[in-house]
């Protein structure tokens, strides 16, 4: 048997928490033969409920769950940590303005990033969940100078997924006949879900692959499908009575377990491509040092940004500008937190 990986989850006591412990211990995100330590961490005041998780994780018998350990130190929790998983914040209160709450979650993941700069294992990988995910992210880095920075990334797989399930439902196909498409950005209103270069498979498994804006119209696209992803989040809400947790959770594994195991070949034999926030490189016009998100693959246990898929102008007529928006936003959040003195 392989040894086991240490996963910490922040925030376990929470909603995202509850939906992402099980299908981890049931060796969804690492692999059915990988047995793993978790580590969860929670703020005192939330540490028996996340004990009481804890107990349900050990009645579940779960034959890859080595081990459980529940604090409220971050020294304990990151101890080792291979896998991190980001998901406790500070939520926008009632009247908070936004420099209230950048700073709020500074004072939670500025002293996350220095504890996994401390203790954690030399090949960890962080995801940060909680919001704002992707400045959170880059806060964390830059409290852990020793830490590649590649190994800080920040979930935009859960609109990645909204995406590909928007776009499967309107065409009329399985969410297998789509592919090629990226979210740009910031997880956030102002995200970019690009169509332009996605395509569908008509026909089923026998059937071709066409491009999706011939098989659905742009107007389509521009007008009811980027703020549909975009907006997807508080339309749960409404819905739902309570925000999205369980899809939140299977995003973040799908994106953990792509990141350590590879994005693989699609169904026609070429790279599958998913969408990540990471570190920019300066790709697309993206600030270097922004934790943005891309298209990307991943290869020997590195995420990737995958070049030449600027959107296409010719397929949807503001399509730089949406890029550039969005980005603008983080270059905005992330001047608002050099500014607090986060960074
Ligand atoms: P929740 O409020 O149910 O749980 C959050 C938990 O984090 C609480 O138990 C709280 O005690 C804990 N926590 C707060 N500060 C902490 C700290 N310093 N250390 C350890 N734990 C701490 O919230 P839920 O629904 O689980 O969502 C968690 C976060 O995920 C929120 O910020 C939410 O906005 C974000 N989110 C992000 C998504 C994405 O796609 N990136 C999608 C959905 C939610």
């Amino acid at each position: 048997a392989q040894p086991p990986r240490t996963v910490t989850v922040t925030g376990a006591a929470g909603n995202i928490g509850y939906a992402l412990l099980f299908r981890i211990a049931s060796g969804e995100m690492l692999g059915a033969d990988v047995p793993v330590r978790l580590r969860l961490l929670e703020v005192p005041a939330a540490l028996r409920a996340a004990e009481g998780t804890a107990m349900e994780l050990a009645d579940a018998a779960f034959p890859l769950l080595a081990d459980v350990q529940v604090t409220h130190d971050p020294a304990v929790a990151f101890d080792g940590v291979q896998h991190a998983l980001l998901v406790g914040a500070r939520p926008r209160s009632a009247g908070m303005e936004r420099g209230d709450l950048l700073e709020a979650n500074g004072g939670i993941f500025g002293p996350q990033g220095q504890a996994i700069n401390d203790h954690a294992a030399e090949d960890v990988r962080v995801v940060v969940v909680g919001n704002p995910a992707n400045t959170n992210a880059l806060i964390a880095a830059s409290h852990a100078r020793d830490v590649p920075a590649d190994r800080f990334t920040a979930l935009t797989r859960l609109d990645h997924n909204r995406a590909v399930s928007q776009l499967a439902a309107k065409a009329g196909v399985a969410v297998t006949d789509v592919d090629g498409i990226t979210v740009w950005g910031n997880h956030s209103a102002t995200q970019f879900p690009d169509l332009t270069h996605a395509r569908v498979r008509v026909g089923g498994a026998d059937g071709g692959w066409r491009p999706a804006l011939e098989v659905v119209d742009a107007g389509w696209a521009a007008e009811e499908f980027i703020p549909r992803v975009a907006e997807r989040g508080a339309e749960i809400i409404s819905v739902r009575g309570a925000s999205s947790a369980a899809s939140a959770a299977s995003a973040t594994i799908d994106h953990m377990r792509d990141w350590f195991l590879g994005t693989g070949v699609g169904t026609d034999g070429q790279a599958r491509r998913t969408s990540a926030a990471i570190v920019s490189d300066g790709s697309y016009g993206v600030p270097e040092g922004l934790i943005s998100s891309f298209p990307v693959v991943s290869e020997g246990g590195q995420w990737r940004i995958v070049p030449g898929l600027e959107p296409d102008a010719a397929l949807l007529p503001d399509a730089a500008e949406r890029l550039e928006r969005t980005v603008a936003e983080l270059d905005e959040e992330r001047e608002a937190v050099t500014g607090l003195g986060l960074l």
